[in-house]
């Protein structure tokens, strides 16, 4: 469905950030994009959905196609219609909205369909719907990135693209995230989901790739990126020795490039 060829992104005509990336997401599946703070993977993101050129971003190389038909060069308005939504790193949400109001401006792609999202998007989180009235700033961390996820689910993407939803949130909450995300792809709905949290993201994944100061490392199946010694240790925090370490500590870790020889 998605398919990103050897894309290179430069920031304002000088910072190449990424550096031949090549990527597919097959219809109906969950691909996760793995990789430490600043390997470019928002940056991925924003050239699937259109949101480089507010941030003086260029694609210099390559391209993104979705279903065989270049996107890269719509704006962002355009590639909603197109079927994609992406759900921005750091639940951005209108606070001063409440929270079905949220979920209504979400839907502005949509209207007709509006009835039929909200129905859908209330029963994947009964939360949202105890809270409908309540304003949506007032809502727990956990909440509110059930909101920003409820919100892009209101234009019925067909490719849901999540930048780091996990963040921030209590474990408990990671793995109702994750639930859930298990849940909306179950409805037909194709995840490219990005993270550092690399257990998480591969436990509900088909497929994960490893980016790297802007470069794929590491292309494999899920499951066996979760065996991987190289990604227990890097982004797991499981050590040879199997002791845990924190990824606070790994992501501070210089180590030796041993994908790239
Ligand atoms: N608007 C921007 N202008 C210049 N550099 C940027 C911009 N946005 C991101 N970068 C740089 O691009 C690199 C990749 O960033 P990003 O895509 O946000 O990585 P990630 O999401 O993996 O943390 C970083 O070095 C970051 O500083
Ligand atoms: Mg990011």
């Amino acid at each position: 469905m998605l398919s990103v060829r050897n894309l290179e992104v430069v920031y304002h005509d000088v910072a190449l950030v990424l550096r031949g990336v090549s990527l597919t997401v097959p219809r109906h599946r969950v691909v996760a994009l793995l990789g430490a703070n600043g390997a470019g993977k928002t940056t991925l993101l924003r050239a699937v959905s259109g949101l480089l050129d507010v941030h003086d971003g260029r694609v210099t190389k390559g391209g993104v196609e979705l279903g065989g038909r270049p996107i890269h060069g719509l704006g962002p308005e355009r590639v909603v219609r197109r079927g994609v939504r992406q759900v921005m790193e750091g639940r951005r949400i209108f606070a001063e909205l409440t929270v079905e109001e949220n979920l209504r401006i979400g839907a502005h792609t949509a209207p007709r369909a509006l009835g039929d999202n909200l129905a859908r998007v209330y029963g994947l989180f009964p939360r949202l719907k105890a809270l409908a009235s309540r304003t949506a700033g007032y809502l727990s961390g956990g909440e509110q990135q059930m909101l920003a996820v409820g919100r892009a689910l209101m234009s019925d993407p067909e490719l849901l693209l999540l930048d780091e939803p996990s963040l921030g949130l209590a474990p408990r909450l990671v793995q109702q995230i994750k639930e859930i995300i298990a849940q909306i792809n179950d409805q037909g709905t194709t995840i490219l989901l990005v993270e550092q949290n690399a257990s998480m993201a591969l436990s509900v994944a088909d497929h994960g790739y490893v980016l790297e100061s802007g470069r794929i490392v590491m292309d494999r199946p899920a499951a066996e990126l979760l065996e991987d010694d190289d990604i227990r240790e890097f982004y797991l925090g499981l050590g040879a020795e199997g002791a845990a370490r924190s990824f606070r500590d790994v992501k501070h870790y210089k180590r030796r490039k041993r994908w790239l020889s």
